[in-house]
């Protein structure tokens, strides 16, 4: 299913979907990279990956509805499915989110519920849990909520910084990712009436 990522950053989430998705049989193609930073890290290696990029810049839009309305034409005319957020820092409306319901994904880095929001490894070691992690959830219009496709757990350990313990978190989401969206991708998990529904393997 031909699937764009939207990005805002580095984009090393993006390039675990991009080299998942060239393996023969795997059942999304990446058909887009979206950003809406020009100078977003992430655009020089899609390119460079041979793929197809574009940066809808959202200081060149009045509003944010104008903004998404960009966004979302750009997607239908790519011919886009599915839709991956990786590292994209745009909060996204209602009517937004609702157009693409059940074929967004986000990847957050905690294990959801706990930690929605930014700075999530700080406020994890401040809590003292014993157990992160990240997760990839369906996109609804709360931010950092929606049904949950996927997650991966990381231990806390000792001496742990948030650098660290983000650096390990992170090896985790170029995992799952692309677990997550296989799943979603080949149907095996998808959302029906909000909630989650997965067929055997999913
Ligand atoms: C990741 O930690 C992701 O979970 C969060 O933003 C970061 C993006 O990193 N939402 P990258 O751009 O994929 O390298």
């Amino acid at each position: 299913r031909r699937t764009a990522i939207l990005i805002s950053g580095r984009g090393s989430n993006m390039v675990s979907l991009i080299e998942a998705a060239a393996a023969p049989g795997f059942p999304a193609e990446i058909a887009l990279i979206l950003s809406n930073r020009p100078d977003a890290g992430g655009l020089a290696r899609a390119a460079a990956a041979g793929l197809a990029t574009a940066t809808i810049d959202h200081k060149a839009y009045p509003d944010r509805e104008s903004f998404e309305r960009a966004l979302d034409e750009a997607l239908t005319q790519a011919g886009i499915e599915l839709v991956c957020l990786a590292g994209f820092m745009r909060v996204l409306t209602p009517w937004f989110v609702e157009r693409w319901t059940g074929r967004m994904l986000n990847i957050h880095p905690s294990l959801l519920p706990a930690f929605r929001g930014t700075h999530t490894h700080e406020r994890a070691l401040a809590e003292g849990v014993l157990i992160h992690g990240c997760t990839v959830h369906f996109v609804v219009p709360e931010l950092d909520a929606g049904p949950i496709v996927a997650q991966a757990a990381v231990r806390v350990l000792p001496g742990d910084t948030p650098e660290t313990l983000g650096a390990r978190v992170l090896a985790q989401e170029h995992v799952l990712y692309p677990q997550a969206l296989r799943m979603v991708a080949g149907g095996l998990v998808r959302l029906e009436n909000g909630r989650v529904v997965r067929a055997l393997g999913g």
